[in-house]
C-alpha cells in the first residue's frame, strides 16, 4: 500500500524528536510514513532535521521557509504534523483542512480554547482527521495505570493530588516563547500534560479553584541541564532570545483545587519558580487505597498501597491486579513484543521516541481508516480548558465552572491572548 505522504511544520527542538518518532516507527516495521517536506522559518533548522531524517529514514525531505508555499508546492500530500510552537498550530491546521488535507497537532492542542473550537469546526467541515500528540497517556505505566484504576484496584477514586515544582531562574530550554502569555506560557505549556492525565484517569471536572502568580519576572537566557536539551542545538534563536535574559509574561506558578464530575476532588500545582528541592508526585486515594503514578517515560513501576497495607503491592501481582490489561499492538511492538508489563527499563529517550511513533500511527490509522484518533480535537480541547480553566479563576480570584471555560464563555484571561492572535 501507498505511504501516507507527509510534511513536517516547525523543525525546532519537538521538530527533530517527531523525526526521530517516525524513525521509530519505521525500525519496528511500521511502513506508514513518507516524509516528504519539511518547514521552519529557518532554513537551518529545517535542513538540519531534513538531514536526520535522511539518515534514518532513507529519504531526504523538501525544505521550505514558508508553509503555504509547502502546501502549494507539494500536491501529493495526505497529512500534516504540525509541531510548530503553539501560536501556530490553529492557523496551520486551518490551512490543512482548506487543503483537503488531514492534521496531527502538538499539545497543547491550540493557543487557546476558541482557537481549539476553531480547529475543531474546520475539520469536521472537511471531514479531516484531526489528532492532538499529547503523549503522556501512552506510555505503558499510564495504561496500566488507567487498567488497575477502571479495574477498581483502589476502590472508588476519592482525591488527585499532583505537584510538579522546580525552581529554575532561567529560560527553559532556552525558548523563550515558553514564559510569554501571548505564546502559550508555562501553565499551558507544561500544565497541559497534567490537564491531560488528570481527565485521563478521573473523568470530567465540573469546577477549578486556582491561585496563580508570577514570582520569576526576569529569566536569564543560560542552558541548563534539562532535560532533552540537547534536541534544540541545531534551534535558530529568536529576536528576543538573542539578550542575555527575557522579561516574563506568563504565570509560572499555579495551585489549583479541581471537583471531578464524579465527586472526587482533587489538587494540582505546578511552578518553575520553586527554588529548593524539586517535587514530582502524582497519587490517585481510592476508597481502597492509594496508586502512585511513576512519571511519563520512566519506566518506574506504578505503587498501589493497599488499605491497611504498609508497603506497595509487588509489581507481578501488580498485573493479576488487572487481569484484562492489554497493550494495544502498536504500543507492544515499540516495547519490545511485551504486551503487558509493570515496568521498563530505558533511557528517557528511548520511551520518548516511542510515544511519538505511538501517537503518529494512531493518527495514520485513523485516516486509513475512518475511525477517531485517540485525542481527537474534543479531547485535546479538554486539557486546554483545564489549563486556562486555572489561568481564569486564578485571574477572576474565583471558583470557575469547567463547562463556562470549556464554552469561551469564561475568557477574561484569553481575551488579550485571542486579540493578539487576531482569533
Ligand atoms: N509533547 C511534548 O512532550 C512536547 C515537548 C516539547 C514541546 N512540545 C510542543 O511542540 C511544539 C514545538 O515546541 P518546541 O519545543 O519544538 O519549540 P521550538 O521553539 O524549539 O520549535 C518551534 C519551531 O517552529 C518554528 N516556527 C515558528 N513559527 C513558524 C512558522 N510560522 N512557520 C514555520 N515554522 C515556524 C520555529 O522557527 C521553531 O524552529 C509546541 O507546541 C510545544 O508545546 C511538546
Amino acid at each position: 500500500m501507498a505511504l501516507l505522504q507527509l510534511a513536517q511544520a516547525g523543525c525546532g527542538g519537538m521538530g527533530l524528536r517527531h523525526v526521530y518518532g517516525l524513525a521509530e516507527l519505521r525500525r519496528c516495521g511500521f511502513d506508514t510514513f513518507d516524509l516528504a517536506a519539511l518547514c521552519d522559518l529557518h532554513r537551518s533548522a529545517a535542513e538540519h532535521v531534513a538531514r536526520e531524517a535522511e539518515a534514518a529514514l532513507g529519504l531526504k525531505p523538501r525544505v521550505y521557509t514558508d508553509f503555504k508555499a509547502m502546501l502549494d508546492a507539494e500536491p501529493g500530500l495526505d497529512a500534516v504534523n504540525v509541531v510548530t510552537d503553539t501560536r501556530m498550530h490553529h492557523a496551520f491546521a486551518l490551512d490543512a483542512f482548506d487543503a483537503g488535507l488531514h492534521a496531527a497537532v502538538e499539545k497543547p492542542m491550540g493557543l487557546t480554547v476558541r482557537a481549539c473550537r476553531k480547529m475543531i469546526d474546520a475539520a469536521s467541515a472537511a471531514g479531516r482527521v484531526l489528532s492532538v500528540s499529547e503523549n503522556y497517556r501512552r506510555d505503558p505505566m499510564n495504561r496500566l495505570a488507567k487498567a488497575l484504576l477502571r479495574g477498581g484496584v483502589v476502590g472508588e477514586p476519592r482525591l488527585a493530588l499532583s505537584a510538579a515544582t522546580y525552581g529554575g531562574r532561567g529560560v527553559r530550554q532556552v525558548v523563550a516563547w515558553r514564559h510569554m502569555r501571548d505564546r502559550g506560557g508555562l501553565v499551558l505549556e507544561y500544565g497541559v500534560h497534567a490537564s491531560d492525565l488528570t481527565l485521563y484517569f478521573m473523568g470530567g471536572v465540573e469546577r477549578v479553584f486556582a491561585e496563580t502568580h508570577l514570582w520569576e519576572k526576569t529569566r536569564a537566557m543560560q542552558k541548563a541541564e534539562q532535560p532533552m536539551q540537547r534536541f534544540y542545538d541545531h534551534r535558530v534563536r529568536e529576536e528576543v532570545e538573542e539578550a542575555g535574559a527575557i522579561e516574563a509574561t506568563a504565570e509560572d506558578t499555579a495551585l489549583a483545587l479541581m471537583r471531578f464530575t464524579s465527586g472526587a476532588i482533587g489538587q494540582t500545582t505546578y511552578s518553575d519558580a520553586a527554588p529548593g528541592e524539586p517535587s514530582d508526585t502524582d497519587v490517585i486515594y481510592g476508597s481502597e487505597g492509594s496508586l502512585r503514578l511513576p512519571g511519563s517515560r520512566t519506566g518506574r513501576p506504578i505503587h498501589v498501597t493497599l488499605s491497611g497495607r504498609r508497603s506497595p503491592v509487588g509489581q507481578k501481582d501488580l498485573l493479576g491486579q488487572a487481569p484484562d490489561f492489554r497493550l494495544d499492538e502498536v504500543t507492544s511492538k515499540m516495547f519490545g513484543g511485551r504486551d503487558k508489563m509493570s515496568s521498563y527499563d530505558a533511557a528517557l529517550e528511548q520511551p520518548d521516541r516511542k510515544l511519538i511513533a505511538i501517537e503518529l500511527q494512531d493518527f495514520a490509522d485513523a485516516i486509513l481508516s475512518g475511525r477517531r484518533p485517540e485525542v481527537t480535537g474534543e479531547e485535546g480541547l479538554d486539557a486546554v480548558a483545564l489549563s486556562y480553566a486555572i489561568l481564569e479563576s486564578g485571574r477572576l480570584a474565583q471558583p470557575v465552572g469547567f463547562s463556562d471555560v470549556r464554552s469561551d464563555r469564561v475568557s477574561a484571561y484569553q481575551q488579550p491572548i485571542n486579540a493578539a492572535a487576531g482569533l
